[in-house]
């Protein structure tokens, strides 16, 4: 069966190995099966949700592009487009946030992470993000949505929203609710600083994260200060019991090298972890170096990088704009 993929990424800056490894790299695979037909969003509507510089937000709308290029998708197989650029997005979240229940919402775990402890303060954009992202999906009707970890509950709901909207109108199987595509392994890459956080974008420590568009020096220079444990490697999986850095960093090097974390480990069986760090490094370099210096070219062809969007704009308004205009009318607009 052909696969109607649909994801998105923030464009809010600092990409890093957690996106390319949780997300990204998945996307390219997905990308590369000619059954499978992608649309890959820059989600701009959901990068205000938190106060964002308006020229930094614009060379932030490119470098995802860049990096989606870089990275391997091809956007003459794939829609690359920026959400904002297709009016349905917002129409349909505004309809489904009149779906979903506050019930719902409210349990939602990034919302309270992002929102910290002062919640009153939080924009209603930032509490209603994951019915935007609904929309997003369902105006396509995306079949797979590849995500990292994090994602799971969002898409979650947005499987409940499918299903009370079918309900309350009496359509069924109008909307299409989706299947994660959650990697088994290393769909959640953690901080090379505390092994019990998410590498993220807005960490303040540069040295917690790998970013694609990090040069070789800083790449061997974060790996070298990365957080370890003073045992020596583990021999085997049991050994790792834990050890939430070791396993962070052997992760990486068997997602990497797309091999598992039980080979990974019986490569590195007792060894101090100096050696692996060294190796660990020359992987990522390999991988990582590639890529970073496609986007730092890519960057300089703004206008290359803009046409992909309208491209895409166009071919996804297509799409959005027929569903949307369903929607309506089932709703009675
Ligand atoms: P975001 O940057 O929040 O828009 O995330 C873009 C994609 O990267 C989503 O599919 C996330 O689930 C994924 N992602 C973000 N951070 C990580 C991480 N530390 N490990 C794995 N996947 C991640
Ligand atoms: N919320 C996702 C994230 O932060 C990004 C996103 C927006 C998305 N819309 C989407 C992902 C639709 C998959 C499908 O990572």
């Amino acid at each position: 069966m052909s696969k109607k993929i649909f994801s998105g990424v923030q464009p809010t800056g600092n990409l890093h190995l957690g996106n390319y490894l949780g997300a990204i790299k998945n996307f390219v695979e997905l990308n590369n099966n000619d059954a499978n037909q992608c649309i890959f969003c820059v989600v701009d509507l959901h990068a205000i949700t938190v106060k964002q510089d308006p020229k930094e937000l614009k060379k932030n709308i490119r470098e995802t592009v860049a990096t989606f290029v870089a990275s391997g998708i091809d956007p003459n197989k794939s829609i690359i487009f920026n959400q904002s650029g297709v009016a349905a997005h917002s129409e349909g979240a505004w309809i489904l946030s009149c779906v979903a229940r506050m019930g719902w919402l409210n349990r939602m775990t990034q919302f309270k992470e992002k929102a910290g402890k002062d919640k009153e303060k939080a924009s209603i954009g930032l509490y209603s993000y994951p019915v935007l992202m609904a929309a997003d999906i369902l105006l396509y009707d995306a079949t797979h949505v590849p995500v990292g970890d994090d994602q799971k509950q969002h898409l979650e709901l947005c499987r409940d929203i499918a299903q009370k909207f079918n309900n309350d109108f009496d359509v069924e199987d109008f909307l299409k609710a989706p299947e994660p595509l959650i990697q088994k392994e290393f769909s959640r890459i953690m901080s090379l600083k505390d092994g019990s956080n998410k590498m993220s974008k807005s960490e303040l420590s540069d040295l917690s994260r790998i970013n694609l568009t990090d040069d070789k020096d800083q790449i061997i220079n974060k790996i070298k200060k990365a957080k370890t444990d003073p045992l020596p490697m583990p021999k085997d999986i049991k050994e790792l019991e834990g050890r939430l850095e070791a396993q962070n960093l052997l992760g990486i090097f068997a997602s990497l090298s797309n091999s598992t974390l039980e080979s990974s480990i019986e490569k590195f069986a007792g060894k101090n972890f100096s050696d692996f760090k060294q190796e660990l490094s020359k992987l990522l370099v390999n991988k990582i170096m590639p890529i970073s210096e496609e986007i730092k070219k890519l960057l300089k062809d703004q206008s290359y990088l803009d046409s992909i969007l309208l491209d895409g704009v166009e071919k996804a308004n297509k799409i959005a704009s027929k569903k949307i205009k369903k929607i309506k009318e089932i709703v009675g607009f």
